[in-house]
């Protein structure tokens, strides 16, 4: 089929298992757009450890105009040193584009058993402000001080997408989790601004959980959460532990949504632990690049990929080994090709 639309798309591949998933990723898109009249350019950078290496820049100044021209990116994980060294790439590009909502769709996969079937929930984070200011200082030999910023116009903004979100796709419900027991002006302030956007949704149940007990609520049942609204710390570890109802993290998608620009990626992070062994499970990144042809109102083309992800689980024969199976990162996209060709996919 000749190419109707090209859309420019920056490609940050990462490292660790980034530059795996990201080739399998690249594959199956190009395919899908091969079938569905969408042509991809992409322009491609390295990020952190590997961007210092050869231009002396974490964050290449390049990859920062690409991504303002282009509006939209996908990137594999960048690994962050531990207790110093340089910050994380993934919090710098987010402050730096005000991608302010980070959206998590946690959905099971058909023919995928866990122990809890049928899941079906997102998770809106805040994702500029809180913990990740990055503004830690010694006051004394011995103690250390970490900001903690929480403002009206943040805590607003991501409640006002919770919200719009539900209304336009018809979620019924939104617990905003906090805790606002112990930090009560920062936490505080988050929840007074969560209860006055729900004030506008009258249709949209608003409830509010303190982050221990979701925690345990989660566990105990998953199925009383429809969206969950939050800061970025407490976004960021219920993210994992979501991740975790639905096979783990090789499954879950991301999308840091800005008013000007979109970055997509995985939830999971580089995996040093099986870096460079084909043993990555490429779904999360594949599911976000998902995320992202809708973004670019390609539904067709996003539809295709998503079918051929879910048919290979069905049929259970090509996994990789974090959810069961023995095949590789490579073996799993080129069973997703397979399936994308198959009538059933190709619907
Ligand atoms: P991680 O998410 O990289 O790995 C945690 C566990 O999940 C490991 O056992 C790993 O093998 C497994 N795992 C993760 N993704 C997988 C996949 N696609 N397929 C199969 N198994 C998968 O978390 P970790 O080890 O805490 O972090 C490693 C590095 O990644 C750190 O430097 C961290 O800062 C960075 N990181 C980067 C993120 C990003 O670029 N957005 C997000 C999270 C962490």
């Amino acid at each position: 089929m000749a190419t109707k639309r090209t859309h420019k798309i920056t490609l940050i591949p990462g490292d660790g298992i980034g530059p795996e998933v990201s080739g399998a990723m690249v594959k199956v898109l190009e395919a899908a757009g091969e079938a569905t009249g969408v042509g991809f350019e992409w322009h491609e950078y390295a990020a952190g450890a590997d961007a210092f290496e050869a231009t002396g820049e974490y964050i290449p100044k390049a990859l920062y105009e690409s991504v303002e021209q282009n509006k939209v990116a996908i990137k594999g994980p960048v690994t962050t040193p531990v207790g110093g060294g340089f910050s994380s790439i993934n919090v710098t590009l987010r402050k730096k584009f005000d991608l302010y909502a980070n959206f998590r769709p946690v959905k099971s996969l058909p023919g995928l058993e866990t122990k809890y079937p049928n899941i079906d929930m997102i998770i809106v984070r805040e994702n500029t402000e809180d913990l990740y200011s990055g503004l830690e200082v010694e006051v004394v030999p011995g103690v250390v001080q970490a900001l903690k910023i929480i403002t009206e116009k943040g805590s607003s903004r991501i409640a006002q997408f919770a919200f719009d979100y539900a209304k336009k796709h018809n979620r019924k419900k939104i617990h905003a989790i906090h805790k606002a027991n112990i930090m009560k002006l920062s936490d505080g302030l988050f929840l007074r601004c969560c209860r006055k956007v729900s004030e506008g949704f009258p249709e949209v149940e608003y409830k509010e959980h303190i982050v221990d007990n979701t925690c345990m609520q989660l566990v105990l049942n998953p199925y009383q959460y429809d969206i969950i609204l939050t800061e970025n710390l407490y976004g960021d570890i219920l993210s994992d532990l979501c991740s975790a109802f639905v096979g783990g993290l090789g499954l879950v998608p991301g999308a840091n949504l800005g008013a000007e620009c979109a970055i997509f990626e995985a939830v999971h992070g580089s995996a040093p632990d099986i870096a460079g062994q084909d043993k990555a499970n490429p779904t999360a990144l594949l599911q976000s690049a998902v995320l992202m042809l809708h973004h670019l109102n390609e539904a067709e083309a996003a539809e295709r990929v998503q079918s051929g992800i879910e048919q290979v689980y069905r049929e259970g024969k090509t996994l990789t080994r974090d959810v069961g199976g023995s095949a590789g990162t490579k073996a799993f996209a080129d069973a997703v090709l397979a399936a994308m060709e198959s009538p059933v996919a190709a619907k």
